[in-house]
């Protein structure tokens, strides 16, 4: 089972993916993390690359190709094998990200991310929990960050960004699970525990 988790900066991803993680594991289940971009040796330095902040203007249809290049990457050396291995597998961010950020955050043609995405021959997560917060809240909480050059990005990036992520939820209801991510860490918890137990048949308390 691959399942993935999105949502902006700041929107509690990580705990909720080490706190679930921890407690599959301890159900016997073999659990592999992956994050995006990233992940595998290649993929770790592109996301460096990503990153990194630059004086120079970096175009989005750039970004999309450094992504899809770690994306694919990761398909081959990390993702199938795993899967077919048995393993469960938490993915912090995948492609729904880059229609998020690169498509409605940064106006790339939808049409091409589908392109490229399609022609990439990948999989797709049976379940992902979008963690939905306000661009103002997600400002809030990374302010004592240093930032990198995704993260310095204006306040309204962030809010199409979310409006994106809504969309892609709206659009994908069979698979997307929105979450009010303003929620304690326990309630949140809670919910994902509650239905990743359905989708695997499985009790998780
Ligand atoms: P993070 O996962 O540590 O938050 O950092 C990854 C950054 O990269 C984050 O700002 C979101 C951004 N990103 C995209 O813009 N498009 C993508 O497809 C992915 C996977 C990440």
């Amino acid at each position: 089972m691959f399942i993935s988790f999105e949502g902006i900066e700041g929107s509690g991803k990580s705990t909720q993916i080490e706190l679930i993680e921890e407690l599959i594991r301890a159900k016997g289940y073999q659990v592999k993390k992956l994050r995006e971009p990233g992940t595998t040796e290649l993929g770790e330095k592109i996301r460096n690359i990503f990153l990194e902040k630059t004086t120079e203007t970096v175009d989005p249809i750039t970004e999309a190709f450094l992504l899809y290049a770690s994306r694919k990457h990761l398909d081959q050396n990390f993702l199938r094998q795993n899967l077919s291995d048995g393993a469960i597998v938490i993915a912090d961010r995948y492609a729904d990200a880059t229609l998020a950020y690169q498509s409605y955050g940064k106006g790339l043609d939808h049409n091409f991310v589908k392109l490229i995405h399609d022609s990439s021959q990948l999989l797709s997560p049976d379940l992902t929990f979008y963690m939905d917060i306000s661009a103002e809240l997600s400002r809030e909480r990374i302010s004592d960050r240093e930032m990198d050059r995704m993260e310095s990005e204006s306040i309204d990036f962030f809010k199409k960004v979310r409006e994106g992520y809504l969309q892609i939820a709206h659009d994908n209801p069979e698979r997307v699970v929105v979450l009010d991510a303003k929620k304690t860490i326990d309630e949140l918890h809670e919910s994902i525990k509650k239905i990743i137990s359905n989708k695997l048949n499985v009790s998780l308390d």
